[in-house]
């Protein structure tokens, strides 16, 4: 295979991936201004007149004091729930000295992101995945603008990709305007399973089916909506698939983080090694870092693990992509979040910041409070429908969700034709009813679902329910769901 000049860090070359570029990438032209930009920053002591960059003394913003929680407590998301004493405070400032002045924050900046900023990631993605390959970090606006941007780089017109077999409309749904079309992969509670896809790829015609799919989007961990995470042995299989039928992996994981019941992290590891580098160990190793061959293009956020609004994540991608990157942030998003930047930047690597290990510590914390919650609605469930037979759950390892399976062919009114279609859909949606009728709304799984190319019928008879809420809203809301679930089978 050719050699694109990116270069895995042990030396041996990288297989050229370019042929995987949409033909709206290579047409895309770099932004002149943004070109003659970047050369100003590479000219030491340039006067910049050419730009209408508002003076940094016009900005009605000298500091911002960000107050956040303490990270010396045993369990910083508990402290902080209870006790409004156990606070600390990263402060970002225009004129003193800090991580990440707010001269830059506030300013156009570069697209991919400001180097402070990129710079405390490279370190916090080293850590957690150690890519092999040449990995380039571009900044994002959170995981549906970096994988959406993903989906223009690499889809063209009239091709398919490859997802879970129910996957997060929030993604799959953008392509289609663009004409790109979906193949399910099936999945169970580890996660895609590596035949289904092997068989997806072997017995894909040409002739009949357009170009065989070459991108694989996936949720590896806490998958939405079904909750369930790709083993380790499972990963090796699709990302030898992967190399085998070429395939880029879009590993979008902003689950990452929230992975559950892992054994007591051990006082000794974490004093020799740090904190962070202990909990990375506990968690399944990602596509990331697996990839020697740079065809893996990771997804990360701060959605879940700070706050959806920062509007603030990361792409780990092989370097010969990253340009590419850069030319389609250029003309349209410009840059990502300054304040969330700047917010990042001294919470990983300000004087008063929480440092890796301090931001371990809290995800850490983070992820036992939704365990702990996790467990909670699972036994809400057990309570108010364990015994009925009428729906069942499996406990996810990681992520945000619970997957309700209604037993549907139980249902009176159940009934398939002679050609196996079943009523299951209109069942599904009269329960949905029902339940929105009641007071609570659950997500149908029909909504989420991938459908073969040769059919039309469901094959979902799921709700997909979360445990982020409090305690009160999944008391309530299974409460009515149970009563309303045994109501719609017994009358
Ligand atoms: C699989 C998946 N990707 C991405 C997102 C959204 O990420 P962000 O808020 O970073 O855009 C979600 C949920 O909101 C999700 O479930």
């Amino acid at each position: 295979m050719a050699v694109n000049g990116n270069v895995i860090r042990n030396g041996a070359p990288l297989p050229d991936l370019s042929h995987h570029l949409s033909s709206e990438t290579r047409s895309r032209i770099p932004n002149p201004m943004k070109a003659i930009w970047r050369l100003a920053q590479r000219t030491p002591g340039v006067i910049n007149m050419a730009n209408g960059d508002p003076h940094h003394t016009l900005y009605p913003i000298s500091e911002i004091a960000f107050k956040v929680p303490s990270i010396s407590h045993a369990d910083p998301v508990s402290a902080w729930r209870t006790d409004e004493s156990s606070t600390q405070t990263f402060i970002s400032s225009k004129d003193e000295s800090c991580a990440l002045s707010l001269r830059e924050a506030l300013q156009y900046g570069s697209g991919v992101g400001l180097p402070e900023v990129r710079e405390v990631l490279q370190q916090l993605t080293d850590l957690l995945h150690a890519p092999t390959a040449n990995h380039t970090i571009t900044m994002s606006l959170g995981n549906v603008d970096a994988v959406t941007k993903c989906f223009r780089l690499l889809g063209d017109p009239g091709e398919a990709f490859l997802a879970e077999e129910f996957s997060f409309p929030g993604m799959t749904n953008a392509p289609l305007a663009h004409n790109i079309r979906w193949v399910p992969v099936r999945l169970d509670k580890e996660g895609m399973i590596p035949e289904d896809l092997e068989r997806v790829l072997r017995d894909w015609d040409e002739s009949k089916r357009g170009k065989r799919p070459h991108v694989l989007y996936t949720v590896p961990c806490g998958q939405n909506p079904t909750g369930s995470t790709l083993t380790l042995d499972r990963r090796k299989d699709i990302y030898d698939i992967a190399c085998r039928w070429d395939l880029i992996i879009l590993e979008d994981d902003p689950y990452y983080f929230l992975q559950y019941d892992k054994p007591p992290m051990k006082a000794e590891d974490i004093e020799k090694d740090g904190f962070a580098k202990t909990f990375a160990r506990s968690l399944v190793p990602s596509f990331l870092s697996l990839d020697t061959e740079g065809r893996v293009m990771r997804i990360d956020s701060f959605s879940k693990i700070i706050a959806p609004g920062m509007r603030l994540g990361w792409i780990t991608s092989n370097s010969a992509f990253a340009p590419h990157f850069e030319n389609l942030i250029d003309s349209s998003t410009q840059h990502p979040h300054g304040l969330g930047q700047a917010f990042v930047t001294e919470m990983l690597a300000g004087k008063g910041g929480w440092h890796m290990d301090g931001f371990a510590r809290w995800v850490k914390s983070l992820c036992d409070e939704y365990q702990r919650r996790r467990d909670f609605l699972a036994k809400l469930f057990d309570t108010e429908l364990g015994d009925s037979g009428y729906a069942s759950v499996e406990i996810p390892e990681a992520g945000m969700f619970l997957w309700i399976k209604i037993n549907i062919d139980k249902h009176p009114k159940y009934q398939k034709d002679g050609a196996g279609r079943s009523n299951m859909l209109l069942l599904m949606e009269e329960l949905f009813q029902r339940l929105l009728e009641a007071g609570v709304m659950m997500m149908p799984g029909y909504v989420f679902e991938i459908m073969d190319e040769d059919t039309t019928d469901s094959r979902c008879n799921h709700f997909r329910t979360t445990f982020a809420g409090d305690e009160d809203t999944m008391e309530k809301g299974t409460g009515v769901f149970g009563k309303t679930v045994r109501t719609f089978f017994e009358s």
